[in-house]
């Protein structure tokens, strides 16, 4: 072609969670049948909505209302629900303003980033959740930057590590937190979020939280939402249904801006992000008819009681099971669905394997393993040997060696043993090599 039309950040466009897919896709085709650990869809993993959530959807989808355009921000309605239950919940003074609809946190996450003027860059969380660290990267065409989160410590965040990158990079405009985790599942106290809020106002940056797991919390720990923090800086919550209702598929997630009149700039970038919106016409309709209904109604609490009793059990299993095995290292999350085991690295090294007995998935994986970081070889491995798909930790923007598991199989006898003969597996690879 006589342009290059390939953009500069093409190459930052990497997904883990999805990548080791294409793998064990190609491992299916050799007849290796998948347990799929690698994505979090509680619906794929067998959870079922409540009948009278269904009940609430099945209604709305009679009515011809819901099959239109509505405004760009979103519906008018939505909007002024959802900036009460702000209001009440942090005493802050949101209007329907300031909540702007997307399809779903995956749309949002690629205008705020994309919208961002190139040189302005954001500090994120290592582990990162890759669809923020790459639209990131892929906005500014560099690597991202990113904080320590630090196991030994609960994966707190190092906060003299991101004062010290905000206060030398005066590139960063912005910083990233994950509230609860996603890979960690912790759950930030709130001391640690006013310090995180103190660090934004003495540089003078703004702040992304992504509060999509905000009411999957258990294990004694209470999300503090960045409303309830955020004082005078200028700030983003992104909030959704899919992990919540749950109901990924309808593609239907919204920011909550905060301060946008203390700070024109501010001010200015959002509206952008709502001009591109404009020329879409709007997101998704139903789902956002069924936010006041669903949310409004006095068995959602306790649907949300329920499922946080319901992971809370999971986690305690899975850390029960994990904790005690040599040569690895978890901790125990109190948010999200997930959980991070790290490896020992000193007990990684390049000879290591598992047998594959499938000639056709031996020889794919062999062909592929060599140059790999350790865990995901260890990953590739895992496939063609037991078929259990997760994603390897340093498919998260992090040096540390280790992998990701979900909480989401609701079939409690496979659950169990997908985690055993995990556990099983890093024992038969650690002492192979
Ligand atoms: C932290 C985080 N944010 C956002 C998303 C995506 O949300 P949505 O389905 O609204 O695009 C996910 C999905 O796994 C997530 O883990």
């Amino acid at each position: 072609m006589r342009r290059n039309i390939v953009h500069e950040g093409s190459s930052q466009l990497t997904y883990e969670i999805r990548e080791i897919v294409e793998i064990a896709l190609q491992l299916e085709k050799f007849g290796i049948g998948i347990t799929w650990e690698n994505i979090g869809d509680p619906i794929q993993k067998g959870e079922r909505l409540p009948d009278w959530i269904k009940d609430i959807v099945i209604r709305l989808a009679s009515e011809d209302r819901t099959y239109g355009y509505v405004a760009t921000r979103g519906i008018p309605e939505t909007r002024v629900f959802l900036a009460e239950q702000v209001n009440r919940r942090s005493g802050c003074q949101v209007t329907a303003d300031d909540i702007v609809f997307f399809n779903g946190l995956g749309d949002a996450v690629a205008k705020v980033f994309g919208f961002l003027k190139r040189e302005a860059r954001v500090i994120g969380p290592s582990p990162a959740y890759s669809t923020h660290s790459s639209a990131e990267a892929a906005h500014s065409g560099y690597e991202h930057l990113t904080y320590e989160l630090d196991p030994q410590r609960n994966w707190m965040p190092d906060l003299e590590d991101l004062d010290n990158k905000v206060r030398y990079n005066d590139s960063i405009a912005g910083i990233l937190l994950i509230n609860p985790d996603n890979p960690t599942g912790t759950v930030y106290p709130r001391e640690c979020l006013e310090k995180m809020v103190a660090i934004a106002k003495k540089h003078n940056v703004f702040l992304i939280c992504d509060e999509i797991y905000a009411h999957i919390v258990y294990n004694g720990a209470k999300t503090v939402h960045l409303s309830e923090v955020i004082g005078t800086v200028p700030g983003l919550a992104l909030r959704g249904i899919s992990k919540e209702f749950p109901w990924p598929g309808s593609r239907c997630g919204w920011i909550e801006i905060f301060n946008q009149t203390r700070h024109p700039v501010f001010k200015k970038y959002i509206q952008s992000l709502v001009n591109a919106k404009m020329l879409e016409v709007c997101s998704t309709s139903l789902p956002q008819y069924a936010i006041p209904p669903v949310m409004g109604d006095p068995r959602y609490p306790v649907h949300l009681q329920h499922r946080s009793a319901m992971f809370e059990k999971r986690v305690n299993e899975a850390y029960e099971i994990f904790s005690k095995e040599e040569g690895i290292y978890v901790t125990r999350p109190q948010g999200a669905f997930y959980m991070s085991v790290l490896f020992d690295e000193r007990r990684l090294n390049k000879n290591q394997t598992l047998p594959i007995l499938n000639p056709d998935a031996k020889d794919f994986i062999e062909s592929r393993a060599g140059n790999l970081e350790p865990d995901k070889r260890f990953a590739y491995y895992l496939l063609g040997a037991k078929g259990i798909c997760v994603v390897p930790l340093t498919g998260f923007c992090c040096n540390r060696k280790g992998f990701r598991i979900t909480l989401l199989e609701s079939d409690d006898e496979r659950r169990v043993r997908t985690w055993k003969t995990l556990v099983e597996s890093i024992r038969e690879y650690l002492s192979s090599g």
